[in-house]
């Protein structure tokens, strides 16, 4: 680690405040192995563990990851039963090791679509991390942007029906308040691993902004020294937001 910080202060790099990371290529860092894809999903979630403690001593203050979409449904029965198991292990650990470091963890995404064992591992999580001071971690799990932003709608359309909201008050920062990353900043930096340059439904309304760096890594070989040079990237990018 100690190499990593030296160059981020030698080399004056500024730290995006938010990265959102597409973790890609779990079956095929699997399939490259001779191994079932649940054996890359276990392997990848080693990597979220360990990338989400580098990120946060470079300097990361948040840090929002896509972990199963409303679209991963579609996969074999056996693989989204192993995602959902390793998804419940993963949030049980994290209640777990909360108190030790310190994240305030959220999770995002249509939670009525999951197990009751699931969404109660998820409330306890929320719940007892919510003062913690360290890094905002956010994991999205069976999220579809288009899904985030029908939920948003739904519920500003029930508020003006109540009239609890005019239509002429509908501004872009109330619509922030009602998707699920309320409270959120919106990404500086998204990552994605394997080679693919897609959204998949990732945060559509939230990158608007924001600087995309891909790699061909698969997220299971993803590391610090990856992550330093999607900083450097970063950094070498001219944001002007519509300005000149
Ligand atoms: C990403 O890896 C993890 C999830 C979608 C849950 P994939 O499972 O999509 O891996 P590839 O893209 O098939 O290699
Ligand atoms: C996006 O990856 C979802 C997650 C990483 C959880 P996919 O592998 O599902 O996306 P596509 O199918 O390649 O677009
Ligand atoms: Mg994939």
């Amino acid at each position: 680690m100690e190499h990593i910080l030296t160059a981020i202060k030698e080399e004056k790099l500024n730290i995006p405040k938010h990265v959102a990371i597409i973790m890609d290529g779990n079956g095929r860092w699997a399939k490259k192995r001779n191994m079932p894809r649940k054996y890359g999903h276990i392997q990848g979630a080693k990597t979220v563990e360990q990338i989400i403690e580098d990120g946060y001593k470079m300097g990361i203050e948040y840090i929002t990851v896509y972990a199963f979409s409303t679209e991963n449904w579609k996969r074999s029965e056996d693989e989204v039963s192993a995602l959902m198991k390793l998804l419940q292990n993963y949030l049980i650990d994290c209640i777990e090791r909360s108190t030790k470091n310190n994240m305030q963890v959220r999770i995002i995404g249509d939670k009525s679509g999951l197990d009751s064992k699931i969404v109660a591992k998820i409330e306890e999580l929320e719940k007892i991390t919510q003062s913690a001071s360290g890094l905002k971690f956010t994991i999205a799990i069976n999220y579809g942007g288009r899904d985030e932003i029908r939920r948003a709608v739904k519920k500003i359309a029930k508020e003006v029906e109540a009239k609890h909201i005019e239509p002429e008050e509908i501004t872009e920062d109330l619509i922030n308040d009602y998707l699920d990353t309320a409270g959120l900043p919106d990404p500086d930096l998204l990552i994605r691993t394997s080679g693919e340059e897609r959204l998949s439904n990732y945060l559509p309304w939230q990158l608007a902004y924001t600087e995309f760096y891909f790699t061909d890594v698969l997220w299971p070989d993803f590391t610090k020294e990856d992550l330093l040079t999607a900083i450097r990237y970063y950094n070498g990018r001219e944001r002007r937001f519509g300005g000149v």
